[in-house]
């Protein structure tokens, strides 16, 4: 079998105890399943700060752009609180997107069986959920210019970003998004805030468009919501949806909401991904929706499966074992079934485990199937 690179980006706080879990999947695969995945690792954020001075180093970008799949834990931290701006951690999780032109950010929001009494919603909101946010995620206001703080008169200060999306952008997104609905319910709703921003109401008219003149999207059912709304409509009846698309920032935060949901940022994965280049191949980067969690670094106690079903789904979109994915997908329903859970997803009843205590039992699992 042909090899295939994986790049393992730790980062800071808790990413270097999950990365350690995922690393005892992968290897799981290659014995077990010769997949022949051949994993490097290298620091990035907070962590190449301390080292390189800088939160990414040209090297480990162009890394990046040459593997098969990047994995990446999580950056930052109050320790580089003071660190000046264009050199902060999350810098560098900013440039690989761009760089990499990972314009497409899956967030998948799936509640667990096993975790519906874990949300602080009722179950009968939540059992069952399975969304799709569709991010867009390297344009709007996040890289649009001008941008940056400015000193006017009378000493004040001016800060500055630019919300600005092109119709190439929203489409290409908007394709992503309508594709992934065909597989799934066939529901597309884009979130805007067209009632304000002119470039809310080119994001609608080009969704729109794009949907009005392709044959192949008939049969889904398309539909337009103020993001404002979209929010509140999450937490009222969030079964209603099945694949959302929003730009960046909305994304940004309507994706933590919709994770929320769930029960624990720390069950769910997140796929990035550029368009096809000449050769027909894709740049990707994995993530755990969750943040570094400073707070518990160190412990032992962080959930190690977001991390874990990341690996899933780049199993999935980038490495073309579909197979094996649903494996592990599954090992982790079975061992949430048995009752382990990390402090994160703790109840009354359960057996609480550390985060390698976990990966152990994911891996104990995986054997089982042999
Ligand atoms: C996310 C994070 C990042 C973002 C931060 C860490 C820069 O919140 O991936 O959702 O804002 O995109
Ligand atoms: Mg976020």
């Amino acid at each position: 079998m042909p090899k295939k690179n994986i790049l393992l980006l730790a980062g800071d706080g808790i990413g270097p105890e999950i990365m350690a879990e995922v690393k005892k999947v992968i290897d799981w695969f290659n014995t077990n399943k010769k997949l022949s995945l051949e994993i490097s690792e290298e620091l990035v954020g907070g962590a190449s700060f301390d080292e390189n001075g800088t939160p990414l180093t040209d090297q480990v970008l162009f890394k990046a752009m040459d593997s098969n799949a990047v994995l990446l834990a999580a950056v930052g931290g109050p320790k580089w609180d003071d660190v000046e701006f264009s050199k902060k951690p999350e810098r560098a999780l900013l440039r690989l997107r761009k760089e990499m032109r990972l314009f497409a950010n899956l967030r998948p929001a799936i509640c667990f069986e096993e975790l519906v009494s874990a949300s602080t919603l009722k179950p009968e909101i939540i059992s069952g959920l399975d969304i799709l946010i569709v991010r867009e995620l390297t344009g709007g206001i996040y890289f649009g210019e001008p941008r940056g703080i400015e000193h006017i008169e009378n000493g004040d200060r001016k800060g500055i970003n630019t919300h600005v999306y092109t119709s190439k952008e929203i489409r290409r997104v908007a394709k992503v998004a309508f594709d992934l609905a065909l597989k799934r319910n066939l529901k597309v709703t884009s979130a805007d805030k067209s009632n304000v921003m002119e470039a809310g109401l080119l994001w609608k008219e080009e969704v729109q468009k794009l949907y009005d003149d392709s044959k192949e999207y008939k049969s889904i059912e398309l539909s337009h919501m103020l993001a404002d709304n979209l929010a509140m409509q999450l937490v009222r009846n969030p079964k209603q949806f099945d694949v959302i698309v929003t730009d960046n920032l909305f994304g940004d935060m309507l994706s933590d909401e919709a994770a929320m949901l769930t029960g624990s940022l720390g069950m769910l994965p997140s796929a990035s991904l550029s368009e096809k280049d000449k050769h027909g191949r894709i740049r990707s980067m994995y993530e755990p929706c969750h943040g570094s969690a400073p707070d518990i670094a160190g412990k032992g106690i962080a959930n190690p499966i977001a991390m874990i079903l990341s690996f899933a789904m780049a199993l999935k979109y980038s490495l073309d074992f579909d197979e094996e994915s649903d494996l592990l997908n599954e090992v982790v329903k079975e061992v949430l079934k048995d009752g382990l859970r990390t402090a994160d997803i703790m109840e009354k009843g359960k057996q609480q485990v550390s985060t390698s205590e976990m990966g152990d039992a994911i891996i104990a699992k995986l054997n089982n199937k042999i």
